[in-house]
């Protein structure tokens, strides 16, 4: 029997696949839910950090190239449908993508080249939402 295909090709693969977004993502809202630096950001989220922790490495895995679960359970969701009831300023976006940075440093996955590339894509993606208005 055919196995199915796995593209080992794509960020998601090579940076070593769910647990690594798992830990990204714990450590950013960790950041987030302890740094004074994120109080905006943070003060923008839900109390409860619980479901977005478990939300937001399906995403990233599914927008590095791997199992598209978040999106299939999200039918119609996208980065602008899922922020457009926040108002996104330069200072919160700014402090969005320095958790991230952060937290990818702090993670420090392999290859660093494609860690390198992650977290200029995802900190110029997060600054950018910041200029909308
Ligand atoms: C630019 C600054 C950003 C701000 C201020 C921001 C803020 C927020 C807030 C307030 C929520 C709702 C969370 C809650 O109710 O607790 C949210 C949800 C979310 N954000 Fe962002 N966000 C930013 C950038 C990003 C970026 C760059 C990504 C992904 C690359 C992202 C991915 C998500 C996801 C996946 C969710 C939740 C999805 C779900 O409900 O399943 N955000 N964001």
């Amino acid at each position: 029997m055919e196995q199915p295909s796995v593209d080992t090709n794509t960020p998601y693969y090579r940076l070593g696949g769910p647990p690594v977004f798992e830990a990204i993502a714990n450590r950013f809202y960790d950041l987030m839910d302890s740094d004074p630096a994120y109080a905006e950001l943070r003060a923008m989220h839900a109390p409860d950090l619980t479901p977005i922790r478990a939300s937001l490495p399906r995403f990233l895995i599914a927008w590095a190239g791997g199992p598209r679960d978040w999106f299939e359970q999200n039918p119609g969701r996208c980065m602008m449908s899922l922020h457009a009831p926040f108002t996104i300023e330069p200072l919160t976006a700014n402090q969005w993508a320095e958790a991230m940075e952060r937290a990818i440093d702090d993670v420090a996955p392999q290859p660093a080249e494609i860690a390198a590339s992650m977290r200029e894509v995802l900190g110029r993606m997060a600054r950018g939402m910041g200029r909308r208005g």
